[in-house]
């Protein structure tokens, strides 16, 4: 069976996430996609990140064994750790593969205690900012969309503080630039091999002693493919949703001349896109207002370092760091990884909750469906999704993070069970 995919060169194709209506771009080539599997770059990286790719795996495992759908799974080492034993952040070729030879790539977490490379820079920081920078995924996309069910920690106690019809919005990071760039371009030079090339800037006026500093450019085109990005997101909501949504830009215009033109760029591209409504928030009141009054928001625009932070805190919303998930999307690939870090404190504990991880798993059945016209994929990506929330639903098993005592493989193994079922039921053959 061919199936031809329907986008042309230069033509961005919007779709739909099931859940959450969060955004799959492509700016692919019309190529036929025989029912070959899919070409995965697995990349678990540090701590806790193994702990919950371990289950990712699980869960692929189930959905090849009960469906039509193949992938063909490359495991990458990688990291901080990875560094610390090998003096390398993942072995020589890793990033032409995940350039060349994926069709997404799946992260764990990058980040140890004390693993840094002779200049400072974190190591393993070549495997997630190299891959954000040198293939272009300017999209950080971190729906934030409460399950029913899912209480909130607060005080250190479960309890439902905010409503799961409320809180459904898309947060959109831009990935490239800003306070991250020239971290992000160091690491893109260094996982191509090439040279470093500094940026040299001899003294600030009026600060005299030691000083460090980061520039933080953002760039009229970076501005204006992730603000278009935010808007196509939300008029495709808005026709699947059925309700109005609105654009928020989150900047600190009032301060720094990076998002003055952040917000420039907003409003040009505002001016074009009437039956949106738009709103601009200083990051600072956007944090109140995002705890706040979660359901005033749809989708959210935001610089790079601003996106880091203010996800951190939405995660809040959705029961915390482990039901966050995201994608990072550019022209021509992607990468999904849970919002959470590699967690120290709880690696080789076997405690963390593997939900983000998976959250991500089908965020990335949801994409590689859409970008391959696959319709078994796409059923695959309900059921995951169907699977987690029933496991909410029937009062499945939790992690400490939502008030239980489960380990990262029970709440892995009693989803992938509940895949199981489903599965047979959906592909089952007479
Ligand atoms: C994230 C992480 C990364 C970031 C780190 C690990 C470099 O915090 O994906 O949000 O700062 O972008
Ligand atoms: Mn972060």
């Amino acid at each position: 069976m061919t199936v031809y995919q329907v986008s042309h060169v230069s033509v961005w194709i919007i779709g739909f996430g099931r859940r959450t209506g969060w955004v799959v771009l492509m700016n692919d080539e019309l190529v036929p996609h025989s029912m070959a599997a899919y070409r995965l770059s697995v990349l678990p990286g540090d701590g806790t990140g193994r702990e919950v790719m371990a289950e990712a795996l699980r869960i692929l495992a189930v959905f090849e064994e009960n469906s039509p759908i193949s992938f063909e799974i490359t495991e990458i080492p990688c990291g901080g750790q990875y560094y610390l034993e090998t003096g390398e952040e993942w072995p020589e070729g890793s990033f032409e593969h995940c350039r060349d030879n994926s069709d997404a790539i799946l992260l764990g977490a990058i980040g140890w205690p004390g693993a840094r490379l002779p200049n400072g820079d974190m190591a393993g920081g070549q495997t997630i900012l190299g891959l954000r920078s040198g293939l272009e995924l300017f999209a950080n996309v971190r729906p934030v969309k409460l399950y029913k069910g899912v209480p909130h920690k607060v005080h250190g106690i479960h309890k439902q503080v905010w409503e799961p019809d409320l809180v459904d919005m898309v947060m959109i990071r831009e990935n490239t630039e800003g306070l991250y760039h020239s971290l992000l371009r160091r690491m893109e030079q260094r996982a191509k091999g090439q040279k470093d090339e500094p940026i040299v800037i001899d003294e600030f006026p009026g600060l005299e002693g030691e000083v460090a500093w980061d520039p933080r450019p953002i760039s009229r085109k970076g501005s204006e493919r992730i603000v278009k990005f935010a808007f196509d997101l939300a008029h495709h909501r808005q026709k699947k949703l059925g309700t109005p949504q609105s654009v928020t830009c989150v900047d600190k215009s009032n301060v720094s001349r990076g998002c003055q033109l952040f917000r420039k760029v907003f409003r040009e591209i505002a001016s074009e896109h009437e039956g949106v409504e738009t709103k601009e928030a200083y990051i600072d009141a956007f944090t109140m207002w995002l705890v706040r009054d979660p359901e005033d928001l749809d989708v959210v625009v935001l610089p790079n370092m601003f996106g880091d932070i203010a996800t951190d805190l939405a995660s809040v919303l959705q029961g915390g760091m482990g039901m966050a998930a995201s994608a990072n999307l550019g022209p021509n690939h992607m990468l999904f990884e849970p919002v959470h870090g590699s967690s120290p404190k709880y690696a080789g504990k076997n405690v963390v909750n593997p939900i983000a991880m998976l959250q991500s798993v089908q965020m990335m059945f949801e994409a590689i469906a859409y970008r391959k016209n696959d319709s078994n994929l796409d059923c695959c990506a309900d059921i995951l999704q169907n699977a987690i929330q029933e496991h909410f639903d029937e009062g499945g098993c939790v992690t400490y993070d939502l008030g239980g005592d489960a380990s990262t493989s029970d709440v892995g193994e009693a989803i992938a069970e509940r895949c199981e079922i489903m599965l047979r039921e959906q592909f089952a053959t007479a």
